[in-house]
């Protein structure tokens, strides 16, 4: 996810697990073939297999409109590690649908056709896969087998699908029915996604859509053991401290990266406001730290909170692997 899900936020969370594979942000094609460098920037995992350090599968996603460039970065990907390179159909940013890529490219399945079928053929000459994720539709879903077609003709190997149109945006429900008549004229599978934020949703998802595998998306930044409950099958919430203490690992491990404190006060608060959308209350805590004028203040906030009553301490990495 965009802005959110960084190489420490899929570390954290596949310490933690449940998961099978996680996704980068996003990598914009606009122009020109980026520099190595930028491939390495959104997935640092390329230098070890692409894998975070625990062994979970990360996907290269790249999300533009040319199908001969797109196809260039997905070589590229390929070349520099990526195991599987995973096409965006499904952004509905202003900004990106304005330069033609993301889910403005629901409207052309000839062109989404285009651009998978040119980065399947590229593909084919390394040991890297394709993926893609797709939302129902622009602003309503008469299109939607089209582009399913159009992906799964061009070589796709897997669907990812967030079961809302463009026009939805992130507002409930996810219409999961519309999943399993997918999978009904599907030849690849279908993963299902949209408004997971619970071991009940989860349950519901895969009953109503006959989907195997679900993919979280803000529920699990909500609450980073929702997979791991899932796998579990846990239904204990978890507490406030249980909340900050994995929030507080992330910070910590980006601290000694040398992120600077802006980025860290700001990444903090970003992530409490997710927290805050989810199942657990977490109201007094996210006022205190939006009014943190330094990273000192947060972290103090953050370490008082992480010392209540915790149910997931021992999903935690080790203090040896988690805060130094
Ligand atoms: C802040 C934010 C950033 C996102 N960035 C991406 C992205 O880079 N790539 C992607 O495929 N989906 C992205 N998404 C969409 C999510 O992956 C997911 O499909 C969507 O939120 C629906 O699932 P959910 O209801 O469980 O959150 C983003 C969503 C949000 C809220």
């Amino acid at each position: 996810m965009e802005g959110v899900v960084d190489a420490g936020v899929r570390q954290l969370i596949s310490e933690i697990g449940g998961v099978d594979f996680c996704v980068t942000e996003f990598m914009r094609v606009t122009t020109e073939l980026q520099p190595r460098r930028a491939f390495m920037r959104i997935c640092p995992e390329l230098l070890t297999a692409s894998q975070t350090p625990q062994g979970t599968p990360v996907h290269f996603q790249l999300l533009g409109s040319d199908p001969q460039l797109l196809a260039a970065h997905a070589e590229k990907a390929a070349r520099l590690g990526a195991q599987v390179i995973d096409l965006n159909f499904g952004c509905p940013a202003k900004t990106v649908n304005r330069h033609k890529g993301g889910a403005v490219l629901l409207q052309t399945p000839e062109l989404i056709h285009d651009i998978v079928a040119a980065c399947s053929k590229v593909l084919a000459t390394t040991p890297a896969r394709l993926t893609a994720k797709m939302r129902l539709g622009y602003e309503d879903t008469h299109q939607v087998y089209d582009n399913h077609r159009a992906i799964e003709a061009g070589g796709a190997t897997e669907l990812v699908v967030h079961a809302r149109t463009k026009t939805d945006g992130y507002k409930p429900p996810a219409h999961w029915h519309w999943l399993h008549r997918l999978r009904e004229v599907s030849r690849i599978p279908i993963i299902g996604n949209g408004e997971i934020w619970s071991i009940e949703d989860y349950q519901e998802c895969r009953k109503v859509s006959g989907c195997r595998d679900i993919m979280l998306g803000r529920g699990l930044l909500a609450d980073p053991y929702l997979s791991r409950r899932i796998l579990d099958d846990n239904p204990q919430l978890p507490s406030q401290a249980d909340l900050s203490a994995a929030l507080l690992i992330y910070l910590r491990r980006m601290q000694l990266k040398e992120c600077p404190d802006k980025f860290l006060l700001a990444r903090g608060k970003q992530w409490l406001g997710m927290i805050k959308k989810g199942l657990v209350p977490v109201d007094h805590l996210f006022d205190a730290v939006k009014t943190c004028r330094d990273a000192g203040q947060m972290f103090r906030l953050l370490e008082q909170s992480a010392a209540g009553e915790r149910h997931y301490a021992h999903y935690l990495p080790e203090p040896a692997t988690g805060l130094a």
